[in-house]
């Protein structure tokens, strides 16, 4: 695997992030849709890839971290083994979504967007994942949880703590 080698994968992400710009012109104004293919295709937005992106549409590397920044649906970290997104929207939020999403970050002690420092898991938060008479709703990575409750986000954390220790 190119895992080891460090010159390989941004090789690899110099190459592919030029694919995915080839769709562009080099206008400023692409830079959001071009960030939303990055993001989609690798669950984050890689250093090597904003050079790319830098570079093709001759914006300053600062300004590209501020847009990364300032939009919560981009992340510059990579996701974790088992991302636990919680749902936001309304039908989920009035249902008590934003309890499952504080215990969440207070049991794996990160904020929404992070990742734990093992790689293990990462928070985010969705809008409406279309299950809303399920509400309120988290996944795990692509596994839904509905009508979810406290306790059990709690125990399916601590089932893959308990699975990834054996
Ligand atoms: S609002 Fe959460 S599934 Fe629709």
């Amino acid at each position: 695997m190119e895992q080891g080698c460090e010159k390989c994968v941004e090789q690899r992400l110099k190459k592919e992030t030029n694919e995915i710009l080839k769709n562009y012109s080099k206008q400023k104004d692409n830079l959001i849709a071009i960030l939303n293919d990055i993001q989609e295709k690798y669950g984050y937005i890689p250093k090597q890839s904003q050079i790319e992106i830098s570079n093709y549409l001759s914006i300053p590397m600062a300004e590209i971290y501020g847009v990364i920044t300032f939009y919560s649906r981009f992340t510059t970290t990579p996701k974790g083994k088992y991302n636990i997104s919680v749902c936001m929207g309304t039908a989920c939020f009035v249902k008590g979504s934003q309890s499952l999403l504080e215990r969440a970050k207070e049991k794996l002690n990160i904020k929404s967007g992070q990742t734990t420092q093992d790689g293990l898991f990462s928070i985010d938060e969705l809008r409406c994942v279309g299950a809303c008479g399920l509400a309120p709703v988290f996944m795990v990575n692509d596994e839904v949880y509905g009508n979810a409750t406290v306790k059990q986000l709690e125990q399916v954390v601590d089932d893959i703590i308990k699975k990834e220790k054996n």
